[in-house]
């Protein structure tokens, strides 16, 4: 049993065992990383032995400092070997159009995007006040790169049927001031891919870069289009992409940590880098955003690439892409539902029509299910909606998804859509979030069940309502700025120290 009152610097170290059993007790209380029943978050081949390998890589390196490649070399080879595979499995290396292609290894998807734009702004340091054109459609993390690197935002409207940007859209937002573009391959949210060819080819001729994020898909797109599915030209294939991303933590299946940044050529790459000699200690260059890196993610990736193979992953696609359609198809043989868009990727979204189930409820009700699925909110015109990022696993669970589906639905049909009092939402419609007190925000966490992880009433990890949907239902209501102060003052509620 965990014994809350030690905390994590207990006045006396505890036994080894123990401590794991701790550590294996409080994962407990998460969502089933493993098995095919959680769609967000967790990337699970549901190959066997894997995990076990990708560990073993990861604690043979996991003390390894990539800050210096020239004393840890294992790193350094490692890393050129990762590069080396993603710019190969997204049409660059010896042989292709796009031979030059270099990279760096990064934590994750954020990260890689925000090195993008900070290569694209530095890359043009004549330009005082730096834009970026993005997509609607485009990841969040694009936001924050332009939040931290003071960039501004153009920001392209999606079409609510192809939810895509038009062409002549994204070439309309490009000016003087413009130093990137930016394109989806897939995107998150929907899963679809943008026009990435034409919108590469306004950015060349406008003199500036063109980023793919290929975060999600990137490693899954080129084993589909070899499985016969209509992939259209994404990758550096599309002459005027200057730079990829793709996640191994997300369809190469490495644990997590671990995304790659790719540039067309060395040039577009060097403003990535950050190197600093004026100062007593050491001299300094890095590449990414981290000084000191873990290797352990690095090298479970390695192992994971080399482990699965090329066969392995088109073997992995082609699981994830049956077990794609027979999930769609469940949506379509349920009342009250639609696709927003058919799959042309991993991710089935859908949404409810005008006679159908509160999503947000049967979101709930699929969680007391087992099946963990991804609300969205209402934006833009676009409804709200469930998002199931599909993975190999899924596959030998597919089939049971139809029934509790069906079963899902007509249980929010039963308890109907959540009703939160008129002047709730009311407030979640109109308020200013400078409006928002600390008394306001505790009282709706209140009025919500969202408590406080580790005060006095709350197990461990407790403080998180069992339903989600009245959350999501005020969410829903407020306008972006506001949902963006409500999530700060929600999430700061739970970050709480426990002693
Ligand atoms: C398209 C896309 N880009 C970027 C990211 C950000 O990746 P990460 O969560 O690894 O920072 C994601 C994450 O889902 C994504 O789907």
């Amino acid at each position: 049993m965990i014994d809350e009152s030690m905390g994590a610097l207990p006045a006396r170290g505890l036994a080894a065992e123990r401590v794991l059993g701790e550590v294996r007790e409080l994962r407990g209380l998460d969502r089933p990383t493993h098995g095919g029943r959680l769609f967000a978050y967790v990337y699970d081949p549901g190959v066997a032995g894997l995990d076990e390998l990708a560990a073993a890589a990861y604690a043979e390196s996991a003390h390894v400092n990539g800050l210096d490649p020239t004393a840890f070399p294992s790193l350094l080879a490692m890393e050129n070997a990762l590069v080396g595979a993603a710019a190969r499995v997204l049409g660059g290396g010896p042989g292709t159009s796009a031979p030059e292609v270099v990279g760096s290894v990064t934590s994750g998807g954020t990260e890689s995007l925000i090195l993008a734009v900070k290569a694209a702004r530095d890359g043009r340091p004549e330009i005082d006040r730096p834009r970026i054109v993005v997509p609607a459609s485009a990841h969040a993390a694009f936001a924050k790169a332009a939040h931290y690197l003071r960039v501004e935002i153009d920001s392209v409207p999606i079409d609510p049927e192809t939810l895509r940007p038009a062409v002549a859209d994204v070439a309309a937002a490009i000016g003087p001031e413009t130093v990137l573009v930016v394109c989806s391959a897939p995107s998150y949210a929907h899963g679809v891919i943008d026009p990435v060819a034409q919108i590469a080819e306004v950015a060349a001729a406008a003199g500036v870069r063109c980023h793919v994020d290929a975060c999600f898909g990137g490693w899954t797109l080129p084993y589909l289009r070899r499985l016969g599915e209509p992939v259209p030209a994404f990758d550096f294939a599309v002459p005027g992409v200057t730079s990829i991303s793709v996640d191994l933590h997300k369809y190469a299946y490495a644990p997590k940590g671990v995304s790659v940044l790719l540039h067309r050529d060395p040039a577009l790459r060097a403003p990535q880098y950050f190197a600093y000699a004026d100062w007593p200690g050491y001299t300094m260059i890095n590449p990414v955003i981290s000084s000191t890196r873990s290797g352990g993610p690095i090298a479970a990736a390695y192992a994971t690439l080399r482990h699965l193979g090329d066969d392995g992953y088109l073997e992995l696609t082609r699981r994830t892409r049956d077990a794609v359609r027979v999930l769609a198809d469940a949506v379509r043989g349920v009342d009250g539902l639609r696709l927003i868009t058919e799959p042309e990727s991993t991710v089935v979204c859908f949404t409810s029509t005008d006679s159908g189930p509160d999503l947000f409820v049967l979101v709930d009700e699929l969680a007391a299910r087992g099946w963990h699925t991804q609300p969205q909110l209402t934006y833009a015109g676009l409804p709200r909606s469930v998002h199931l990022t599909v993975t190999a696993a899924v596959a030998p669970r597919a089939a049971e998804f139809a029934a509790d589906l069906a079963e899902a639905v007509a249980a929010a049909g039963v308890a109907g859509p959540v009703t939160l009092p008129p002047e709730l939402l009311a407030l979640a419609g109109a308020l200013s979030p400078e409006a928002l007190t600390a008394e306001l925000v505790a009282s709706l966490a209140a009025g919500l069940g969202l408590g406080t992880v580790g005060g006095p009433d709350s197990g461990a990890g407790g403080g998180l309502p069992e339903r989600m949907a009245p959350v999501n239902t005020l969410l829903d209501a407020a306008p972006p700025a506001l949902r963006e102060r409500l999530l700060v003052e929600f999430v700061s509620l739970l970050q709480r120290p426990s002693y």
